[in-house]
């Protein structure tokens, strides 16, 4: 099959498209025939050689598929070959088939073309696991969610519109995306490089209160203000660290304010506790996208053959909402 290899670890120099083989679907998984995928920032962090795939799953980068189910491994039950489905996947997305456990799959509601149905599982599973079971976001509270261009982001403010209509949403985002993340449905557009301190900001915002919530993927630079800004028994969960992973920590104002900072990832979870999440998402999320309350937003659409590039629109942050790569037709 037809697959992105990379030639070690490094920049956009080391992928290409080449031949390898098909995997086989073991136990309880199925091998999906993969018409796209998209792009998700940690497939750079993996090609740039510091973020392995787990033990047993595919070293090919790709955390996502939309396709077909091509075959059925044993003790596989309820899914028919030639099902149109979405899945996570360990690693292997950037690929012509990839393997993916059937109690990961989420069949593709009914209209939504291979390329919406390829940005959903990573970026709005992330979002909908960290808000609404992690951080156990209810309707009427408030959120802050950096960096509102990407696809995590554009997934958070999507879901909260949704499931949580009353809540309140505030962004930071680069002055490039402001206008758009105001449409998409932010309460108020921070400039991240205007106010990388939006503490006396947030404040004014919520009368002094602070926000329940922090979705954060910037780590070390935005802990001082991430705290100063949470409220009374607000959490921090924090999915990423990009601007570093060390940074001092007032634990007295923590403590007497009965804040928490919760750590997590998806892609290295058991396969059982994704099963779970998944579940969770194909009941409370999977109706919108199937009412199309929730349309991905879908910025560049690339062929196998032009993954470079694809890569290179993330790495320069040329992009609002996802990037897909189609894998055949
Ligand atoms: N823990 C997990 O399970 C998990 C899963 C998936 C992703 N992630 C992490 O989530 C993050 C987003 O992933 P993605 O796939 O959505 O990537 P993406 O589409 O490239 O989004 C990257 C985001 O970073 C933002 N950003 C850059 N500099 C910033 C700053 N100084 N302040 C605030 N935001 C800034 C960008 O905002 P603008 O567009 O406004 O510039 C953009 O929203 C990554 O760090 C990724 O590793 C974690």
């Amino acid at each position: 099959m037809r697959a992105v290899l990379m030639d070690g670890f490094g920049g956009l120099e080391v992928l290409k498209v080449g031949e390898t083989d098909k995997p086989q679907p073991k136990e309880g998984q199925v091998l999906v025939k993969v018409v796209a995928t998209s792009i998700n920032r940690p497939d750079l962090v993996q090609r740039q050689g510091n973020y392995p795939p787990p033990p047993g799953d595919s070293d090919i980068l790709g955390l996502e598929v939309a396709g077909t189910i091509d075959q059925l491994g044993p003790g596989v039950s309820g899914w028919q070959i030639g099902d149109k489905v979405i899945s996570l996947v360990g690693g292997g997305g950037y690929a012509e088939y990839a393997v993916a456990y059937a109690s990961h799959l989420i069949p593709i509601p009914s209209g939504m073309s291979f390329e919406q149905a390829a940005c959903i599982c990573e970026s709005y599973i992330t979002a909908f696991l960290n808000i609404f079971m992690i951080g156990d976001f209810q309707d009427g509270q408030t959120l802050i969610a950096h960096g509102g261009g990407g696809g995590v982001n554009t997934a958070a403010i999507q879901l909260c519109k949704a499931l949580t209509p009353n809540s309140k949403l505030i962004v930071t985002a680069h002055p490039s995306k402001i206008d758009r993340v105001s449409e998409l449905g932010a309460d108020l557009v921070i400039n991240y490089l205007e106010s990388p301190d939006f503490t006396d900001i947030v404040k004014e915002f919520t009368q002094k209160k602070g926000v329940d919530l922090i979705l954060d993927h910037v780590g070390a630079k935005y802990l001082a203000p991430n705290m100063k800004s949470l409220a009374y028994k607000g959490k921090l969960v924090v999915i990423g660290v990009i601007s570093g992973i060390k940074a001092e920590l007032n634990l007295a104002l923590m403590m007497v304010k009965r804040q928490q900072i919760i750590g997590s990832v998806l892609r290295s979870r058991p396969v059982s506790e994704k099963a779970e999440i998944v579940a969770e998402f194909r009941k409370r999320a999977m109706p919108k996208f199937a009412d199309r309350s929730i349309v991905p937003i879908i910025e560049q659409t690339f062929s196998l053959d032009d993954v470079v590039a694809a890569h290179r629109m993330m790495e320069e942050d040329q992009h609002f909402g996802k990037i897909v790569l189609k894998i055949s037709a």
